[in-house]
């Protein structure tokens, strides 16, 4: 039985190694084995992974993967994507070889706000609390310009400042509402350090304020965090051609092909199962992109999803339409990222792939992320209102059935050679595989 353990992030790693080891695993030597496998030689490069996290035992692998031929606003981008699925670069590269043949994709930043609130408690009028707050309003702004300088010189900031009443939802809760430019940083430390300047003092002033009583001077700070709901952080991505330029599906007419696009969207709006499937279809692009620049894909996936939920119903967060016989397939998307700060100069690999982008501006890295989300989702629908999804994934998927199942080098040609057209299937590669073993 495990028992609990005191201090643990203090013991030196192998320490932790090997009490991980014992207390979890059948075979504790097999498990160090693996832990120590997936270490990296270069013992500088070892000890910068270890400090961006407590408790580090060892790295963890996804594939870096590169999807060529992204035309984008005129100019040609290889996409650097983090991500395990097997499919999706590939996918990604077939719907940017598409595009570029159709006047790529368009994409644009069309607001770039971000929010942060102080959550407090003020027990007493609100007349009284709005009078404070509008005579006070400079001075909490004051109370950041030292956290806020270097943001500043760099065209962002602590943007709007405002006072927020809630209590006819909870009693006595109040925000202090503010919007933020950060520029090419994703921004959260800064907004936080803001957020705190801001209530510490709000508190102080209400502490004096003459016109308050003894329980209005005592303002309740409950918590003062950003927010990563983010639709004033908001991308476009876009492609459109006149229907007839669609014509290269083999068993549907470029009017079908158009009309099946837009049928299927339609349904991702009205239909949430659907649309929640849709959208993960989105983020197989845009989070192997926040992966691969050392974004946080914990709060754009979380403010997406919002953002797709904002009408009180979740919905498709790309549209299509055919209009005057152009198709037009678009994206808008909340995506609060950034090019500096956070582990962006630190790990070598998302300084590589920032470098293969042309160190794009944090604006520039929303389009291009935005595009990602898009083909991918262009790439499924595609597959899925033509040959069926499962053609493309079982092709991509087998590899790793061959792998499983322990397939040599030999064995995984001959079988790529039988399943380039035939419908790959678990059973199918199991049944070949034991067939082509029989043989030798
Ligand atoms: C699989 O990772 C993503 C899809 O299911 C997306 C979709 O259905 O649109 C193919």
């Amino acid at each position: 039985m495990q028992t609990p353990v005191e201090g643990f992030s203090k013991w030196p790693k192998e320490e932790k190694i090997a009490w991980v080891a014992q207390q979890h695993f059948h075979d504790p030597k097999a498990a160090i084995g693996v832990l120590r496998q997936y270490l990296n030689e270069d013992k500088v490069l070892q000890r910068l992974h270890d400090e961006f996290t407590e408790n580090a035992l060892t790295n963890f692998y996804l594939p870096f993967g590169v999807a060529p031929n992204f035309l984008i606003n005129g100019k040609y981008y290889t996409l650097p994507m983090v991500i395990e699925e097997s499919s999706v670069v590939a996918a990604a590269s077939k719907a940017a070889k598409y595009w570029g043949t159709r006047g790529g994709f368009k994409a644009q930043v069309l607001s770039t706000e971000k929010v942060g609130q102080v959550h407090f408690l003020f027990r007493g009028e609100y007349e009284k609390l709005r009078d404070f707050f509008l005579h006070n309003r400079q001075r909490f702004i004051v109370a950041t310009q030292p956290l806020t300088e270097n943001m500043r010189k760099r065209g962002g900031g602590l943007l709007e400042l405002s006072l927020v009443d809630r209590t006819e939802e909870m009693e006595d809760y109040y925000q202090l509402y503010a919007t933020f430019d950060t520029v090419d940083s994703m921004g959260a430390n800064f907004i936080n350090s803001c957020l705190e300047a801001l209530a510490h003092s709000l508190k102080e002033e209400a502490n004096t304020h003459l016109d308050f009583n003894e329980e209005e001077r005592h303002i309740d700070i409950v918590m003062s965090i950003l927010s990563n709901y983010v639709p004033h952080c908001l991308v476009r991505a876009e492609v459109s051609c006149p229907i007839s330029s669609l014509n290269e599906e083999k068993n549907i007419s470029a009017e079908s092909f158009a009309k099946r696009i837009v049928q299927a969207v339609k349904i991702s709006e009205i239909e949430p199962h659907r649309a929640v499937t849709h959208n993960k279809g989105i983020m197989n692009g845009v989070d192997a992109l926040i992966l691969a620049t050392g974004n946080d894909f914990r709060a754009v996936e979380a403010g997406a999803h919002a953002y797709a939920a904002r009408d009180g119903h979740y919905a498709s967060l790309t549209k299509a339409t055919v209009e005057d016989d152009i198709f037009r397939f678009w994206l808008d998307i909340p995506l609060a990222l950034g090019t500096v700060g956070g582990i962006t100069s630190l790990h070598p690999m998302v300084k590589l792939a920032l470098e293969l982008l042309g160190n794009p501006s944090a604006k520039h890295l929303m389009e291009i992320t935005a595009v990602a989300g898009l083909a991918q989702n262009f790439a499924a629908l595609r597959s899925l209102v033509t040959t069926g999804i499962q053609q493309g994934h079982m092709k991509m998927h087998l590899l790793n059935i061959l792998n499983q199942l322990a397939a040599t080098e030999a064995e995984k040609q001959e079988m790529i050679t039988f399943f380039k057209d035939r419908t790959v299937s678990h059973s199918a590669v199991v049944g070949f595989l034991e067939q082509v073993r029989g043989k030798q």
